[in-house]
């Protein structure tokens, strides 16, 4: 079997297009464009790349970008004075505090700071328990984007045996969650798994979100599996010349080709789905708190 190739690049610029086509439209009605606050701490160059990307595509969709760019130095109290001040701000309707925060900073103690209404990336305590309750709020966008590549080649996953290999909060933990919810029978593996990939041959469905560059080999997909690759992993590349480098997922892409029905790519699978989710999570959140009809993205 060949995979079918899930294509997060154009599936993720539908959704952008859908996320500017309701800014037009709140705009033509209300006369507000949406906000979304960016704030970055230090000079982590992976940070500043997404940082970038996250302020163009945000421009691009028709929304307010607002920026704050700390030093490397910055104190929680200065951050915290941010973020009390974006909460305070009407204008803004979502907060994302880039991850991951220099030592001095207590991280848990920020996204616990930011207001459950304006978290875009769904890291609130509250977030996380309606995620897991089932009870709406907003939802992590790296998993978010991972559920609609899934749903963009099966309709219906109930029933279907998951599994997620990594239990971050950003994305492992979430997935479960989202998946759950979908009515799959749910495993979260991890680096102390015995049999790994014993469990991922069981996956109907496999999400490989463990940081490890082609770490998921081709033998430990079932066949007729989906396969949602989360890793995005820079690994040299002699071939391409001295000091050369090129992306690849958690998984051994060309091997699993062989094995799963569909398959997301690295670069191009969901990697641009979290930046668009970002921006239908500020959307949502605009709607909500504004009292605008839900955009349903
Ligand atoms: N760092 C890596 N991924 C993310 C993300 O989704 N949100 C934030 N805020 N920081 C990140």
């Amino acid at each position: 079997m060949t995979a079918q190739i899930i294509d997060g690049t154009a599936i993720a610029a539908n959704l952008r297009a859908k996320v500017a086509a309701y800014s037009a439209d709140v705009l033509a009605r209300h006369g507000v464009v949406p906000g979304l606050a960016v704030v970055l701490v230090g000079n982590n160059p992976a940070s500043q790349v997404y940082v970038r990307s996250k302020i163009k595509m945000t421009k691009e969709a028709g929304l307010n970008s607002i920026e704050h760019m700390l030093p490397e130095t910055a104190t929680q109290a200065e951050l915290l004075a941010v973020v009390s001040a974006l909460n305070a701000d009407p204008s803004v309707d979502g907060i994302l505090v880039q991850l991951p925060l220099p030592a001095q900073i207590d991280a848990d103690a920020v996204i616990a700071a930011i207001d459950p209404a304006k978290d875009v990336d769904g890291f609130h305590p509250i977030n996380a328990g309606r995620l897991m309750t089932g009870t709406g709020g907003l939802v992590p966008c790296t998993p978010l984007g991972s559920l609609k590549l899934l749903q963009s080649v099966r309709a219906d996953l109930a029933g279907l045996e998951a599994v997620v290999v990594g239990r971050s909060n950003i994305v492992g933990k979430p997935m479960a969650q989202l998946l759950l919810a979908q009515s799959c029978t749910v495993t979260v593996a991890h680096s102390r798994s015995h049999d790994l990939p014993a469990i991922c041959r069981r996956a109907d469905i496999l999400v490989a979100a463990v940081g490890r560059p082609e770490m998921i080999k081709g033998d430990w997909i079932k066949p007729g599996a989906i396969v949602i690759d989360v890793g995005i992993n820079r690994v040299p590349d002699p071939a391409k010349g001295e000091g050369k480098t090129r992306l690849v997922g958690d998984v051994d892409f060309t091997a699993a080709s062989q094995q799963a029905a569909f398959i997301t790519p690295v670069p191009g699978g969901v990697g641009p789905m979290t930046i668009a989710c970002l921006l239908a999570n500020t959307m949502t959140a605009a709607a909500k708190r504004r009292g605008w009809p839900d955009p349903a993205l």
